[in-house]
């Protein structure tokens, strides 16, 4: 269907460039820094911004050592790499260190979050979501150790920037003596007021911590990202593998797995100039995400939600979620997908697609990985245990978990930083336009 010709969004014209779901907002800062790593030649993965950059997140996270990586996936490998040699102790050469073991994970998340668990050989077990800020439901993980009592590790994300409630699954993992990865890749700079500490940056609220430079991410550097901990001994160790695992030896000399996964000093240079303008990028976020609150306010929809009083997310990206009796019908297939229009009712399918008629981006929420084709056969438990072959051909149920329920019913809207109060007036234009 052509949307530009259709009669509910007469009127409206595509946006000469396009709006995008986030991209990165540079400011001249960057420049300065790559122009300062060339010319004092310091083109490695050593070099004043690296060590400056380190100092900076590490301050403004709170904790007391940050290791730049080459990226968050990075990042997460090596914190789920040490969380299994804390466990389980050191693995020969050809294996991982969670072999044979479970892990409990975030299971509405980017893939990246996960496959570090299978990198080094363990199996993901995905724990359903709450409704309360999209995040990992502690119900659904005090029933998941309930099943699997032997689990001590736990990979928690913040989605979209909205922490999640880390006190109740601290507690739980104190509980069972598990540890805690925690994936702020996308909550660079959200707070969480800690029952145990006051407020605190994510990033500092687990055994293991990882943020994302990434190109779309709050603050960039084209690539890249960093393991923050409290550690030195945590911090000395995910320096060494990420240059190789080189020994204290005049040669190469090698007694542990090597990787090449530290931060180049050029990107170094642009995250570097970009740290200076995470909290404008903050406000910049909020604002959109009130924008987007109050114009969608007469519309069966919700934003994504996030607890006021325990939490001040980043706001990285806006999302909606439609009320149950106002999707019009959509399904989706591993590929692609079908829906109908019904006036008055709307489905993410159809929103995305006039949004990107007009040339703007938005995107699918992420879909669960307990849905995913690659861990298909994985276990999954929600707050009322296990969460596979839920229905039954005899008596009348459901089969949709929370996780599914949001990926179905919601979508993520253009969120740049760049996009303009009118731009975004007409991105919500064009959603109501969906519903007529
Ligand atoms: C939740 C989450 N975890 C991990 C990553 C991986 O970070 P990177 O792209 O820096 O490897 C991303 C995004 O890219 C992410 O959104």
């Amino acid at each position: 269907m052509d949307y530009r010709k259709e009669k509910r969004f007469s009127g409206l014209t595509p946006f000469a460039s396009k709006l995008w779901l986030a991209s990165p907002t540079m400011h001249g800062e960057e420049q300065h820094w790559v122009d300062d790593a060339i010319t004092t030649n310091w083109v490695s993965t050593v070099g004043a911004n690296i060590n400056e950059i380190e100092k900076e997140i590490a301050a403004y996270t709170g904790v007391q050592y940050a290791v730049a990586l080459s990226a968050g996936t990075a990042a997460l490998h090596l914190a789920t790499k040490l969380a299994g040699e804390k466990l389980y102790g050191q693995a020969k050469p050809n294996a991982g260190t969670l072999a044979g073991h479970r892990v409990f994970a975030s299971d509405v998340t980017f893939d990246a979050s996960i496959n570090p668990i299978a990198y080094e050989d363990g199996e993901a077990v995905f724990i359903d979501t709450e409704r309360d800020t999209w995040n990992m439901d502690p119900a659904a993980l005090e029933a998941a150790f309930a099943i699997y009592p032997d689990v001590r590790l736990v990979v928690v994300a913040h989605l979209y920037g909205t922490p999640g409630k880390m006190d109740e699954i601290r507690h739980i993992c104190q509980e069972h003596g598990a540890l805690i990865v925690e994936d702020a890749a996308e909550s660079l700079g959200a707070k969480y007021l800690s029952d145990a500490s006051g407020w605190v940056e994510t990033g500092s609220l687990g055994d293991y911590n990882c943020i994302s430079f990434n190109g779309n991410k709050i603050i960039t550097g084209s690539a890249g990202g960093m393991f923050l901990t409290n550690s030195k001994e945590d911090a000395d160790k995910v320096r060494k593998w990420s240059t190789q695992s080189r020994e204290a030896a005049p040669w190469y000399q090698h007694e542990e797995i090597g990787y090449n996964y530290r931060m180049s000093n050029i990107i170094a240079g642009i995250v570097r100039g970009q740290i200076p303008h995470l909290e404008e990028h903050i406000a910049q976020k909020k604002a959109i995400y009130e924008r987007y609150e109050e114009g969608l306010k007469d519309l069966p929809v919700r934003m994504n939600p996030y607890d006021a009083k325990k939490s001040q997310p980043n706001f990285w990206l806006s999302c909606m979620i439609i009320d149950e009796d106002a999707m019009a019908p959509h399904v989706r297939g591993e590929q692609d997908e079908l829906w109908l229009h019904e006036s008055g009712k709307a489905s993410p399918g159809e929103i995305l697609e006039a949004l990107q008629a007009f040339n703007a981006e938005g995107r699918p929420i992420w879909k669960p990985m307990h849905m995913q084709p690659i861990y298909r056969t994985h276990a999954f438990i929600t707050a009322e245990g296990n969460g596979r072959g839920r229905s039954n051909a005899y008596i009348a149920g459901s089969g949709i978990d929370v996780g599914a329920d949001i990926f179905r019913r919601g979508l993520c809207l253009p969120s740049d930083n760049k996009m303009t109060k009118e731009q975004q007036a007409q991105v919500i234009e064009i959603i109501h336009r969906c519903f007529r």
